[in-house]
């Protein structure tokens, strides 16, 4: 299947199926701009809850805040962002399409065109004789512009800020009251979840470049001694990761490396840099990226962000090449020290005696370039076995786990029975839905066009034995269990614990495929 057939049939299904509504759809849309729907909202929740579970509670020393994302203009000054944080720009002169430089150079001329300056990208256009590429017009002079949201606070309007353009600010500016209130000592780390603001020059490519979206980030604190070794560094010292060195001989091309050897041979900074790319990349494979689909590249210095030391994407293999998702940056003590100097308020802590400006390692994820990657690695297009498309999420991370279904919607004492169940299920928190509607192979159908991994039945059996049927999405396969043991069961085969196939074992198989 092509790229843009992929991308389409998976935007077809999640707009239908409420993973995702374009904003303001009715109103002819907004560029960049997607709203989560009822079937969305619990798979990014699934997502959170999953990076809360490795970075936040698998931790001795991370504490979650939640922070504005209105932030005065200041903040954004003193952490270089005012400055730096711009894209530069062309208009067409006949049509006034605007387009980001360096971008358009890349994909035309396929020559690296980030890391640029204006000047030099002018040049380029006038040497190529780059043109407008929508209508052929001429392109203006280049100039930056910055991708913050600028915002007018109060009824004055005197007071500028702006829509963060990403969570970590909140997270240094309240370092100190952070530290103190929880009384933490070096090393440790505070982690966020919440929503960043960009104004993209051109947004596309359905989730993958959005001007508001979701970022999960961490900043670790500590000296460059404590960062030297981490306690638990030989949990991830033998993962092998694909790595694509920006220096070196390898330069640009995939090789395989063990966390340990990285660090050994000083292409990671030090342990505990390392020990977050191998954190990631459990969690990317946790959420069931194959191995072969997920690389590490070193940033090279011209593509590096302004406040960073040493920075390493994770880049999946989607439909579309291989996208970034997820940044690991050491920014050493850039921020703490700017906001220290621009907010005379000195954010520092006590450490072996001494006040000192901790340094910072930093893991930065997207939850929707995250969800594009699952959404497309999990679907499955119709075929001969099964003439509908469907999701193959691992049970753990599909948005609904289970769906009741009475066999005969209008069999009275089944409906009853299906609907006590389902009631049960929901008071236990699992995610589930009934359907009474239509047959039940349209049913079915319906429950893997999103992915619900397990459906119950309930049928003439259940009202003479309390059994019913659970239908294994994947191998469409069914068993025949006691209702009493169902919760039990249910909750391995959703955690994962246990597979369908110990469950085949246990249990005899009913009906046909
Ligand atoms: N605090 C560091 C930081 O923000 P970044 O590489 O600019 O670093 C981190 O962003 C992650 O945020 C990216 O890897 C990506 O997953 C997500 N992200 C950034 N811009 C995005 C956009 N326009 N649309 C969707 N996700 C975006």
């Amino acid at each position: 299947m092509s790229a843009k057939n992929l991308v389409d049939r998976i935007y077809e299904i999640a707009t239908r199926r409420g993973f995702f509504i374009p904003t303001a759809e009715i109103y002819g849309g907004l560029a960049g701009a997607f709203d989560y729907g009822p079937i969305g909202t619990l798979m990014k929740r699934k997502i959170e809850e999953i990076w809360r579970e490795i970075f936040v509670l698998d931790e001795d020393n991370v504490w979650e805040i939640d922070g504005n994302v209105i932030l005065p203009e200041r903040v954004l000054m003193a952490s270089g962002h005012v400055e730096n944080f711009v894209e530069p720009v062309a208009q067409c002169k006949k049509c006034n399409a605007v387009y980001r430089v360096d971008k358009l150079v890349e994909e035309l001329l396929n020559i690296p065109g980030e890391g640029k300056t204006p000047k030099e990208l002018e040049k380029i256009i006038k040497e190529n004789n780059i043109r407008c590429p929508a209508c052929g017009g001429e392109l203006s002079d280049v100039r930056v512009f910055n991708v913050m949201f600028p915002l007018l606070i109060g009824p004055t309007g005197r007071l500028k800020g702006y829509l963060r353009p990403e969570t970590a600010q909140n997270i240094f500016i309240n370092f100190n009251r952070v530290w103190l209130a929880v009384r933490a000592r070096l090393p440790f780390a505070i982690a966020q979840i919440g929503k960043s603001f960009r104004n993209e020059i051109s947004p596309r490519q359905f989730l993958y470049r959005l001007r508001e979206f979701t970022q999960m980030e961490i900043e670790q604190f500590g000296t460059p001694e404590i960062f030297a070794k981490h306690p638990r560094f030989h949990e991830v010292v033998d993962l092998e990761i694909n790595f694509v060195p920006a220096k070196g001989e390898n330069a640009g091309r995939t090789i395989k490396i063990k966390l340990g050897e990285a660090v050994e041979k000083g292409i990671f900074p030090n342990e505990y840099f390392a020990y977050y790319i191998g954190k990631t990349y459990l969690f990317y494979k946790r959420l069931g990226i194959p191995d072969e689909d997920i690389r590490f590249r070193e940033i090279p210095d011209y593509e590096r962000p302004f406040y960073s030391k040493m920075n390493v994407d994770v880049e999946i293999r989607l439909s579309i090449g291989w996208k970034e998702v997820e940044g690991t940056a050491y920014r050493a003590d850039y921020d703490l020290s700017r906001h220290s100097r621009f907010s005379g308020v000195k954010l520092a802590i006590q450490h072996n005696g001494k006040m000192v400006i901790p340094e910072v390692i930093e893991a930065s994820f997207g939850i929707e370039r995250t969800m594009l990657a699952i959404l497309e690695k999990c679907f499955r297009p119709e075929n001969y076995d099964r003439p509908w498309a469907w999701f193959a999420f691992p049970p753990y991370l599909a948005p609904i786990s289970v769906a009741v279904y009475p066999l005969l919607e209008k069999e009275k004492a089944m409906v009853e029975k299906a609907k006590e169940l389902y009631r049960k299920l929901r008071k236990k928190k699992v995610n589930v839905v009934f359907d009474a509607k239509g047959s039940i192979g349209k049913r079915y159908a319906r429950a893997d066009e999103i992915g619900i991994p397990f459906c119950i039945t309930i049928d003439h059996e259940t009202l003479e034995d309390d059994t019913v049927t659970i239908r294994d999405r994947d191998s469409k396969e069914q068993v025949r269990v006691p209702i009493k043991e169902l919760e039990d069961i249910l909750n391995k085969l959703i955690s994962g614990s246990v597979s369908f196939e110990d469950i085949k074992k246990r249990y005899p198989l009913v009906g046909k495929k």
